[in-house]
Formats: structure tokens, sequence, C-alpha cells
């Protein structure tokens, strides 16, 4: 059977965006059914890559393959299978589906070092607030706070790992022992740069950093008809009002993004004033003092509005994720694959945050973006361009010879 080619990288994503828990669009989060079942799917095609598969304790899905020098160093490629909310199709998935395609296509070339493919089991954060589950336990930082978070039913992290079958003490065992050769993630830009530019991939040189919370005003809830405005304590006025707040900082802040994604009012009835207003919060900058004193200046302002109208605050920090840097040398092993296809590639800094992030502090790592038509994502319209996924592949077949060649000489080295 031949192997994968960028019309079955695309296809298998658009199969794997069907397997949804709404009915509504594509949504796959922390070991739900649907991800269950979209690691049947996914495990079928890794053993067709000559992979074996499995799941580790953190609801990672696995693939691993001996080289010819067995045992002694891996490489690491992958990306995360679980989505947000009315998801695209290759956020995440693209990564696992072009790793598990080089699997095959390197599967006669005896490549020296063994190769582990990995679908991470939570990346965006979906279900319980925090992000990077997965790509955390990989490198033994899922601690015990993690694993106690609670979703929407108040189900733990611990919780959803027992009834997924999985046995949350044995989270340490899922960090990996011997020091990888390196982590390679193909991933979407998600952003409109490389389609402004009509360029194809970009590698990526950093990610810009995170802060995540989650924001609830207390007031009381009263009678929208009988109570004067000056009378009232409301939740969801003083939020509309701190929303404003966010959006106009970060509209004057160069490099500074900001968004306020999730709400939710309670009584959440028309002719109730609102009591209780819990908003989101996700704060993002390449620097992170930049970052850092932006949050602290709306964590300030959410204070003082709360206090102007009698209200309560409560904040809840839920991330903070510096900046990371990629692998200096493996980008430039990316530059020189990349130029073996003709293409000079641009060096680019991810506003969005990847399972590379939580993994470049501890393993040399590395990324390569392919193209976003109309800089869409988090969308049902996100897409991929077919010549450009056949370009990715070839680098990524350039990269695993370079690989070989660099082991070798890295056995022969003293
Ligand atoms: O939100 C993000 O940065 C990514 O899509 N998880
Ligand atoms: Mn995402
Ligand atoms: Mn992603």
């Amino acid at each position: 059977m031949p192997a994968p080619d960028s019309q079955d990288v695309i296809s298998r994503c658009r199969e794997l965006a069907a397997i949804s828990e709404i009915t509504d669009g594509a949504c796959r989060t922390f070991l739900s059914t649907a991800m269950k079942c979209c690691y049947a799917l996914v495990g079928e095609w890794m053993k067709t890559a000559g992979l074996t598969v499995s799941v580790d304790s953190a609801g990672n899905l696995r693939g691993a393959r001996s080289g010819a020098d067995p045992g002694k160093r891996v490489l690491l490629m992958g990306s995360h299978l679980d989505t947000v909310r009315n998801a695209g199709a290759f956020d995440g998935v693209l990564g696992v589906m072009i790793a598990i395609a080089l699997a095959e296509i390197s599967a006669q070339s005896r490549l020296p070092f063994d190769l582990e493919i990995i679908g991470f089991s939570e990346e965006e954060g979906v279900r319980f607030g925090i992000p990077f589950i997965g790509s955390r336990a990989l490198v033994g930082l899922l601690d015990e706070q993690a694993l106690q978070r609670t979703d929407s039913a108040g189900i733990s992290v611990a919780q959803a790992i027992d009834d997924f079958g999985l046995d949350p003490l044995e989270i340490p065992n899922a960090a990996r022992k011997t020091p990888p050769l390196g982590f390679l993630e193909f991933h979407i830009e998600q952003g409109p740069v490389l389609d402004v530019a009509d360029e194809s991939v970009g590698i990526v040189e950093a990610i810009a950093g995170q802060s995540r919370a989650s924001v609830r005003f207390l007031g009381s809830a009263n009678h929208a008809g009988t109570t004067p405005m000056h009378r009232r304590r409301d939740a969801l006025a003083a939020a509309a009002q701190w929303i404003g707040v966010v959006e106009h900082l970060a509209c004057a802040t160069p490099g500074l993004v900001a968004t306020n994604g999730k709400i939710d009012s309670q009584p959440n009835v028309g002719n109730v004033i609102a009591g209780d207003a819990t908003v989101s919060l996700d704060v993002r900058h390449a620097d992170d003092s930049l970052r850092q004193r932006a949050y602290e200046d709306l964590h300030h302002a959410a204070s003082e509005i709360a206090a102007k109208r009698r209200l309560e605050l409560v904040w809840t920090e839920l991330l903070s994720q510096k900046a990371v840097r990629m692998s200096d040398k493996l980008a430039a092993a990316l530059d020189s694959c990349t130029a073996k296809t003709g293409i000079t590639a641009r060096r680019m800094v991810s506003g969005a945050g990847h399972d590379a992030m939580i993994l470049a502090p501890h393993i040399p790592s590395a990324m390569l973006f392919l193209r976003s038509p109309g800089g869409i994502s988090h969308h049902p319209a996100e897409s991929v361009r077919p010549e450009d996924v056949e370009i990715a592949l070839q680098i990524g077949r350039n990269f695993l010879d370079l690989m070989s060649t660099a082991y070798y000489n890295l056995e022969s080295t003293p």
C-alpha cells in the first residue's frame, strides 16, 4: 500500500473532524467518549504505519517504533488531538497526521533512532480551563493541583483519567526517561502572515507567552423593572465595563492581544439583574514583562470597577506561561530541509500556544507552520492547501534524513 500523501493527510483530518461530542460542529475534549473514538481511528493509522500503539496515564496516544540502533535515542513528532468548540479540522490534528504519514514513509528506511508519534490528550484547555495536560505529563510537570481541577460537572482531571480506564497514579511514568533527540511539531499558523505573504510554510522561532484567568463579579440579582439604577449591584454591567477596558488596553499596546472569549451570567434571564458574572481572560505578548504588566493592570481595573459598584471580585489565575524559544539548532536544520525543496521559509513568532512550548525547555523542539488560508482558525472554515501539505511532507522526509546522518556523526563523535 503506498504511503499516505497530502490528500490522505487532509482527508484523515476531515474524517476526524466528524468525531465530535457536539452535534453542530467539531469538538473533542480531554478523554471524552469522542476522544476514545478518535484514538481508535488514529490508532489504526498508527498501526498501519508500523507503530506500536499505547495510551499513557495522561491520556496521550503514543505510536512507537524502534530504530536500527534501538533504545538509545528517540525522535518525537506529534501535536494535539483535542479541539476547541466548533473547531476547524486541522488545528493539532494535522501535526499528528503528518507525523504518522512520515512514520509510514520512512518505515523501510530503518532510521537509526527510535521514533515516537504523540497525539496529545489536551492542549486547548476547554474541559478543565487549564491547557497542556498531556504535554505537561510528558515532561513531568502535571502536578497534583492540575489533577484536582474540576470540569463544569465537578469531575476532576484525575477522575476523568480513571473513568477513561487509566491510572492517575501512573502519571509519573508518562514522563520520558531517556532524553529525546528532539521534538518536531507541524501545525497550521492559525494567523494571516503566511497567507498574506503567499508563502507555504514558516519556521517558528518562538511562541508568545500567555496568561489566562477566570474573573468573577459578584453583586445581587434583583427585579429589572422595580430596582432603580442607583440601587443596583449589577454583575453583568460590571463585566461589560471591564471587557471594554480589556479591549481598549490591547488596542493601545503594540504586540498585545487580550480576549474575553467566554461569559457566564446568572441567572441569565432577561428581566432579572445579573447578580453573578464570570468572564474568561486570555492575554498574550511575545515579551513576558509586557504581558505580565498588562495582566496586572487588567486585574487592578477589575478590582476598581468592582469596588465602585459595591461588588465582590473573585480573580482565579489559570495559566501563566512564559514565552518560549524553539531550538536554534533544530530551526537551522529545518531551514536546510526547507531550502532543499527550493523554499526560503521565514522565521516567525507564534501567537498561538502549542505543546512545543511545554516541551521546548526540556527537549530540543522545532515547529513548522503551514499557511492558514484566510488566516482563519478555531473556526469550521479553517483549512490547508494540499500543495502546502505536500511541501511539509517533503521537508519532513528531509528532516528524518538529516537527523539520521547527524545521528551517525553524533554516534561517531567521541
Ligand atoms: O489557544 C491557543 O493558543 C492554542 O490554539 N491552544
Ligand atoms: Mn487551538
Ligand atoms: Mn493547536
